[in-house]
């Protein structure tokens, strides 16, 4: 479908987001937390959920975990308007914890919906929960990591470490640059000079 199109559809669906009221998140919630970013590029990155920055701002990936993502974008030699990010859960859990497997359900839809008016060439998962949400497999991220699976049977998905993991851990930055440049090989984008 032409951009505009796109954009028209995605809409339609963030017009739905802003109202649902499926799962208890809705009542601690801010506002919900569509996506930010074009697609252009064919990219996908899919998180968990909103924290306390994105509910306040209305954007997925605006706090500091936000932040390492845009850099790791910007590694990949692709900006931050051509990739899409958008959350499996558009509300924010309380305290940060983690959406359960209920909330999950109720809202992955949405994310289903996203992505198929996108109908990205690839589709970054970030963290095991995302794995779980999208997926439905349970295996722990350091299995998981590195490896390609397929999203409804088409779409190529690289499970990484999420960036708040690597803002606790950044020995794992390696691991994630490394399954970041698989990601750029199959899209059959050059890899950037390797940094002096
Ligand atoms: N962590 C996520 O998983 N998603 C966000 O939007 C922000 C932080």
């Amino acid at each position: 479908i032409e951009p505009a199109e796109r954009a028209r559809q995605l809409a339609v669906i963030a017009a739905e987001v802003s109202e649902c009221v499926a799962c208890g998140l809705h009542s601690t919630r801010t506002q919900t937390v569509f996506a930010r970013g074009l697609g252009g590029a064919g990219l996908c990155f899919v998180g968990e959920g909103p924290g306390a920055e994105e509910d306040a701002q209305g954007l997925p990936f605006v706090g500091a975990a936000g932040q390492l993502l845009d850099k790791m974008i910007e590694a990949m030699g692709l900006t931050r308007d051509e990739v899409y990010v958008a959350n499996i859960v558009k509300c924010r859990p309380p305290n940060n914890r983690k959406p359960s497997p209920d909330e999950m359900a109720a809202c992955v839809h949405f994310l289903e919906r996203q992505l198929a008016i996108l109908n990205p060439e690839v589709i970054v998962a970030l963290g095991a929960t995302v794995v779980q949400g999208l997926l439905g497999t349970t295996e722990g991220i350091t299995r998981l990591r590195g490896k390609w699976k397929l999203y409804k049977g088409r779409i190529a998905v690289m499970p990484t470490f999420h960036p708040a993991y690597l803002l606790r851990t950044p020995s794992a930055k390696r691991e994630v640059w490394t399954d970041l440049q698989a990601v750029l090989r199959q899209m059959g984008r050059a890899l950037p000079p390797p940094k002096k």
